[in-house]
């Protein structure tokens, strides 16, 4: 196991998560922190306990001390900030969505290719010990073929057009920051649909705020998937097979709940310490130990197929981002 040097590349909300999750990891040294302002490195990585501060991320890529750069800024940028990391040969955890579309997915992709350099979207719930569970019970439960999936992720957010959630140029919208887990739910479980309805509410700001995605499946499965930053906390997942059903909240330590042959079961788990962050992080080390480019369990391929179906369903409900579409 060798020891790997991570820097950060912007220090908002979801890289402080990371960051305390990853200072857990033996062999992951927290090395630095880039952000667009040098006081706000430097107080990300005095709180976190990086070895340097970097004011931009163009002065972090540049450093060869650096083995690993996880990208947490808005997905308006992850292809930007993807390339600059690749193009200097970092290998590359970036945040979901991955990109805002397939034309900007495909790029990046390119751009790890063509510098033989590691890249992987951090979709980590695909590592926590309760979607390794959920995938265990579908194997040995005899529950028949999978013929409705329903998945959700709503919350409360406060509406605000500047907020990356509300700014279009920023990304905005509930469908690529929330809406995506159900739709990788869906991939996961049920493959590529054959026929997309979507129903879009938008904000003042023309964004997308919540929205309701129906799927059709050549196997005669269905899903429904919804999203919303307008509606209390909801994060459910219910995989409806012939001969059972499947249902647990996605990201809390409660038990799964199985019902087969009219029994309900409790399934636990151990959930690990933390919120499960931590994980991905150990799997890209795994797959640098390895001299791996990409990951042989969330391959760039799965991220090509999610960032299609997102597309589909953006064009199904006339979703646009004026300055990458
Ligand atoms: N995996 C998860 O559970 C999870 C949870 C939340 C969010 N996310 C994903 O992580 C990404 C970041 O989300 P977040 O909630 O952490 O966002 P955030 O708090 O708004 O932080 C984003 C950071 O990106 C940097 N940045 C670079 N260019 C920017 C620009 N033009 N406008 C605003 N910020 C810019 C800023 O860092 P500096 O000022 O330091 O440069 C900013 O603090 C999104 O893609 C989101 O979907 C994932």
């Amino acid at each position: 196991m060798k020891n790997y040097n991570w820097a950060i590349l912007g220090c908002g909300k979801i890289a402080k998560k990371f960051a305390l999750e990853l200072k857990t990891l033996p062999n992951a040294n927290l090395y630095a922190a880039a952000s667009r302002n040098l006081e706000n490195a430097t107080s990300f990585a005095s709180e976190f306990g990086f070895d340097r501060a970097y004011g931009s991320y163009e002065e972090m890529v540049k450093d060869s001390n650096v083995d690993v750069v996880y990208i947490a800024t808005p997905h308006s940028h992850h292809l930007e900030h993807s390339l600059l990391c690749l193009n200097n040969k970092k290998a590359v955890l970036c945040e979901k969505a991955f990109a805002i579309n397939s034309k900007e997915v495909k790029q990046m992709v390119e751009a790890s290719k063509k510098n033989n350099t590691f890249l992987m979207e951090a979709f980590w719930v695909r590592f926590r010990p309760k979607f390794k569970t959920v995938l265990e019970l579908i194997k040995n439960e005899d529950l028949g073929k999978l013929k409705m999936l329903k998945s959700d992720f709503n919350f409360l957010g406060d509406y605000n057009p500047n907020n990356r959630l509300f700014n279009l140029d920023l990304g905005a919208g509930s469908l690529l920051d929330i809406g995506i887990y159900p739709v990788f739910t869906s991939l996961m479980f049920l493959g590529k649909p054959t026929q997309i309805k979507a129903t879009p509410i938008f904000s003042p700001t023309g964004s997308e705020e919540s929205i309701t995605v129906f799927l059709s499946y050549e196997n005669g499965a269905t899903a429904i998937l919804n999203s919303s930053f307008k509606s209390t906390y909801k994060n459910d997942v219910e995989l409806i097979f012939e001969k059972g059903t499947i249902k647990y909240d996605r990201f809390s330590s409660e038990p799964i709940l199985l019902h087969k042959q009219n029994k309900n079961k409790q399934i636990t788990f151990n959930a690990g310490p933390n919120l499960g962050y931590q994980f991905e992080a150990i799997h890209v080390m795994e797959c640098l130990d390895n001299n791996l480019i990409e990951s042989p369990i969330l391959p760039l391929s799965t991220s090509i197929d999610l960032m299609k179906i997102l597309d589909d369903i953006r064009q199904e409900a006339g979703i646009v981002f004026p300055n990458h579409d």
